[in-house]
Order: C-alpha cells, then sequence, then structure tokens
C-alpha cells in the first residue's frame, strides 16, 4: 500500500488570482493499492464518497485510462484533515492524490510536467494544484493546455494564521459572484500587486505586503458572502498582522504574521469568541516547501 502526504494550499494571495499559490503545513493523508473492486474509506470522521464519484478514486481511474494500463479498481484510504470548501485547496489534494498515486502504482510513466498539466486541467485552474504537488510559492500561467510554472522555496519564520468560518463557500458560487469584465486600470492594479507579493514574500519586505494583497478581482465580490468577513480582516490587523487576505476562493481568510507576534492566535481566537464566533476554528500554520510526499 502507498502512502501520500498532500499539504493544504492557499490561492490567490490577495491580488494573483488563479496565478499565485503556496502550499501549507496542514495536510491530508490517501493510502492507495490496487484491488478488484471499489474499497474506499475514511480513517477519520470525515464522510467520503465510496463510490466512482470519489475524486481521489476517479482522478486515478483517468490517469490508468490515459495510459492506457488495465485497471481493476482500488483499494483507497482518506485521512482528511483539510476541510472542503474553505478556500484550502481539499479538491486539489483529492486530484493530486488521485495522480500521484496513481502514477506511483504504474511505475511513474509521467513526469512532473505531466502531473501539473494533468492536475491543472481536471481543477481548471493551476494555482492550488501545482503548489500542492510542488510545494513552495508557486506562480501559475495555465493556457488551457500547458502550466507555465516556477516553483520558489519560502525560507521564512513566518505564521500563516488561517481562520476557518462554519460554513461552506463552493468554489463554483465564488466565481460566479464575480464580473466578466473589469477595467484597464483595475487590471494595473491587480497585477501590479501580484508581483509585489511574491518579491516581498521571498525578499523579506514584508511591510509591502498589506497593499500587494489587495484587489479588485474577486475579494471585494467574495467578502460579500462571507459574513464576519470584514472584521476578521480588521481584527487580523489590529492586532499586527502584515497582511490579511481571503484564503483562495474563501470562506477562510488568511493572516500573514511575523514570529515574533507570539500571542496572535490567541487573541483572535479571544476576538471571535467575542463576535460570537466560537465555532470558527484558527490554525498556525508555515509554508511547505516540499509538496506532496510518498511517505
Ligand atoms: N483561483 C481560484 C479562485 C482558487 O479564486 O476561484 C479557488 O479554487
Amino acid at each position: 500500500m502507498i502512502k501520500i502526504q498532500i499539504p493544504a494550499t492557499s490561492a490567490n494571495l490577495g491580488a494573483g488570482f488563479d496565478a499565485l499559490g503556496l502550499a501549507l503545513s496542514y495536510y491530508n493523508y490517501v493510502n492507495m493499492e490496487e484491488a478488484d473492486g471499489i474499497f474506499i474509506s475514511s480513517l477519520d470522521n470525515t464522510p467520503v464518497p465510496q463510490d466512482e464519484s470519489n475524486l481521489v478514486y476517479h482522478t486515478a481511474k483517468t490517469l490508468f485510462d490515459i495510459c492506457g494500463k488495465p485497471f481493476h479498481g482500488l483499494k483507497i484510504e482518506q485521512l482528511n484533515n483539510i476541510p472542503m470548501a474553505r478556500g484550502l485547496g481539499s479538491s486539489s489534494a483529492c486530484i493530486i492524490a488521485g495522480l500521484v498515486g496513481a502514477n506511483t502504482l504504474m511505475g511513474s510513466p509521467l513526469g512532473l510536467d505531466d502531473l501539473v498539466n494533468l492536475s491543472a486541467q481536471i481543477e481548471g485552474h493551476p494555482d492550488n494544484t501545482a503548489p500542492a504537488l510542488l510545494g513552495g510559492i508557486v506562480t501559475a500561467v495555465f493556457d488551457g493546455r500547458t502550466v507555465h510554472w516556477v516553483k520558489q522555496e519560502v525560507f521564512t519564520t513566518l505564521k500563516f494564521v488561517v481562520v476557518i468560518p462554519d460554513f461552506e463557500l463552493k468554489t463554483e458560487k465564488a466565481r460566479a459572484c464575480l464580473p466578466k469584465e473589469i477595467s484597464h486600470k483595475d487590471a494595473v492594479y491587480n497585477l501590479s500587486r501580484a508581483a509585489l507579493f511574491s518579491a516581498s514574500l521571498l525578499t523579506g519586505k514584508y511591510e509591502n505586503l498589506r497593499t500587494a494583497v489587495h484587489d479588485r478581482l474577486h475579494q471585494p465580490y467574495r467578502m460579500e458572502l462571507i459574513p464576519h468577513g470584514r472584521e476578521v480582516f480588521d481584527t487580523a490587523y489590529s492586532l499586527g498582522a502584515y497582511a490579511s487576505y481571503l484564503s483562495g476562493a474563501g470562506p477562510a481568510i488568511m493572516a500573514i504574521v511575523d514570529a515574533d507576534n507570539e500571542y496572535f492566535c490567541g487573541k483572535l481566537k479571544f476576538a471571535l469568541e467575542n463576535m460570537g464566533l466560537n465555532n470558527w476554528e484558527v490554525h498556525e500554520l508555515h509554508i511547505d516547501n516540499d509538496g506532496t510526499k510518498l511517505l
């Protein structure tokens, strides 16, 4: 049985819509072996589809078909820490697990670029799938077929503190609320900030991050779907965060925090409780530079 560890991911990073993403120290685990039939189980209490609609299974089967290898079924065990439909790349983690699992079981006929391309084709955008596979911060352009990407490892003690609301926001819904067109001025606003984000993160110019995470492509529209979202942003800034942005399509909100800001998480939890958001989770994470690993 092969064992796969897949990191959560945070996409967009403010202004880098569908282009920037990074991997986080928060993991799903998938065990997989070939079998005669479909045997899918959850190793925690997360309900997972146990038929062909299971995304790990479906993706793995697709890869066997693409490679022209006989397929009889799979035994899959899933341990899901990454919450679903919260903006932390849960579906990308399933797609990457399916691809890496199937590729490994077949003797690795596909290379890394093939897997990056296929995963983006399945997901529709590369900014969760690529960092989930590669780790670090990934800059990616997807032309519909090929992903043109750069992975950069990030050596920082910054904390990525994620606030996870107690409700789901499906990516389809969060994409449906976006404008079809934007002005030239807004395009410049976003591209300059997206470029500033990775350059500032990688060079330690953290004082730029607050400016870099502002955008006019998605966050203002999606915030309407997230009750208390703006209060959480304001609270994160009042507690000294360098930056706060909507993780992926949301509803999770990320705060980028200095390592020396020792009591940030505790104070943030206290503030959430005072807002009546007792069921919202707070996790202190770091950047994962390794991406998906076979254990
Ligand atoms: N870039 C994607 C979006 C990430 O914002 O819709 C969510 O999957």
